[in-house]
């Protein structure tokens, strides 16, 4: 059985003093939600001072990005020896990243790093709006999955993060079917690449546009496993409600109704 993750990705929002405001207002409420890991992944700045607050708390944390390298000349990284302490997840190229900051080279090593310091890497495909329409999305999917796994033996626990980029902020989502089927053609690829084992215990998220009017619809969809979420999990009561009906939706499935 899959453990759901709900995932709050800050992108570059929230200064610290605002960061410990928005965790300090929702921690307990969150706290409270059973059967549901929620993860929040703010900004670098923010991560020491957070992981103090959530110290005892069930809350895991995560970072948005990191180098491969543990240490060295590379002005204006974080590397995963700075953040292993503080955190449990890294997200690894995010479609953003992807964009702005060539992650489409990166993320293998980056993944092989994050394995490396025992953090857990969410690695994020998607394809973009016109790769979609071209009904490339298979293809660019397969693509990505086997670049960022080339030469990893044993992916452990990491979590994959489906975000169609046309998705992200737009407001517009994958139907939660879409999704599904999707998702469910990504298990099939890390059953080819690893084995049928590894590919029913990986968790594989959707991202784009959820809000709590729609998170139903994706996490009632068998191969879906939860949620990134952005600019919705800035929103304490938002992110709550996202994750109190993924909780709901895990125990009907649990109890097989
Ligand atoms: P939105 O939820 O704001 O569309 O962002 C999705 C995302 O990029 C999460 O990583």
């Amino acid at each position: 059985m899959r453990i759901p993750l709900i995932a709050g990705n800050w992108k570059m929002n929230k200064t610290v003093d605002e960061s410990i405001a928005l965790v300090t207002g929702i921690v307990k409420p969150l706290e409270d939600i059973k059967g549901v890991e929620i993860l929040i992944c703010p900004p670098f700045t923010s991560l020491h001072t957070l992981a103090d607050l959530l110290k005892n708390s069930s809350i895991k944390l995560g970072a948005q990005n990191m180098h491969y390298e543990d240490k060295g000349a590379f002005t204006g990284e974080v590397s995963p020896l700075m953040i292993k302490d503080l955190c449990q997840y890294v997200i690894i190229g995010h479609s953003e990243r992807r964009q702005y900051f060539n992650d489409d080279e990166y993320a293998n090593k980056k993944i092989k790093a994050a394995i490396n310091f025992g953090i857990v890497p969410i690695l994020c495909i998607g394809e973009k709006l016109e790769e979609n329409m071209s009904g490339k999305t298979i293809e660019v999917l397969e693509r990505q999955l086997e670049q960022a796994f080339n030469d990893i033996h044993n992916i452990g626990d990491i979590v994959i993060a489906y975000e169609p980029i046309w998705a992200i902020g737009s407001g517009k989502t994958a139907t939660g079917e879409q999704a599904n089927n999707t998702i469910g053609v990504i298990r099939q690829k890390i059953s080819s690449l690893y084995e049928n084992k590894t590919a029913s215990n990986v968790r594989i998220l959707y991202g784009g546009s959820v809000t709590a009017d729609n998170i139903t619809e994706f996490v009632q969809q068998p191969e879906i496993d939860g949620a990134l979420v952005g600019g919705a999990s800035l929103k304490p009561e938002i992110f709550r409600h996202i994750a109190s009906q993924t909780s709901r939706i895990a125990s009907q499935s649990r109890n097989g109704c």
